[in-house]
């Protein structure tokens, strides 16, 4: 088991087979939640697609191309992180996240993300970290806000998300700012 302790009460556990079940449970407990700004909770129908997304997951660590987590607060699953991918040419990468309903509101995710974005700058050594958040998705773009990324514009039609094309604000942070905030 790989984990990263983001806090007391939060750690970050490598995604693994063995997370398959609880993940899915989760998912599907709080499916009416997900899929209003996540496309793939329509998509996970049982517990073996999240097997292949959990074997997809593995892969990517494999090939060096970041990782995906699940987030445990006092040791209870409470959601997911990720980085898409990682672009080692333009030393960049993106992040995902969700969090079950119920435990919302603690800063559980901006804390998680902050874990993330420090991986990335200086763990990784890259230089930009992006998140891309659908627009009306506030309570998303809150994270990014707080964390100190900035908006950098509006990405058209960016993404199709049940049934019609929504809009993606995307938010940066760049290594420069993020040694200024650290210091
Ligand atoms: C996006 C999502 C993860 C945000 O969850 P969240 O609980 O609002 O985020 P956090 O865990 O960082 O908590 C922040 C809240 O806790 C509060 N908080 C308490 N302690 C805090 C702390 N130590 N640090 C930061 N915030 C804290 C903040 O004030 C904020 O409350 P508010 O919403 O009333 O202003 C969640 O809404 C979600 O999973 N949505 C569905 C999936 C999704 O949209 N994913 C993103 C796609 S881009």
């Amino acid at each position: 088991m790989f984990i990263h302790q983001v806090s007391e009460e939060i750690s970050l556990k490598y995604l693994d087979m063995f997370d398959a079940q609880p993940l899915y449970g989760l998912i599907d407990a709080s499916r009416p939640y997900l899929r209003e700004w996540l496309p793939f909770v329509d998509a996970t129908v049982s517990v073996d697609n999240t097997r292949e997304y959990i074997q997809a997951a593995l892969q990517q660590y494999a090939a060096g191309n970041g990782f995906q987590a699940v987030i445990l607060w006092q040791g209870v699953l409470a959601g997911a992180i990720g980085f898409h991918s990682i672009d080692w040419a333009n030393r960049s990468t993106s992040i995902g996240y969700w969090l079950a309903p119920a435990l919302q509101g603690r800063g559980i995710m901006t804390q998680s993300c902050r874990a993330m974005v420090s991986i990335a700058l200086r763990e990784y050594d890259l230089n930009r970290v992006e998140i891309q958040v659908a627009t009306g998705n506030h309570k998303s773009a809150a994270i990014p806000q707080r964390l100190g990324f900035g908006q950098e514009g509006i990405k058209r039609q960016a993404e199709w998300l049940n049934g019609r094309f929504v809009d993606h604000a995307v938010y940066s942070l760049l290594a420069e700012q993020w040694s200024r905030m650290e210091s």
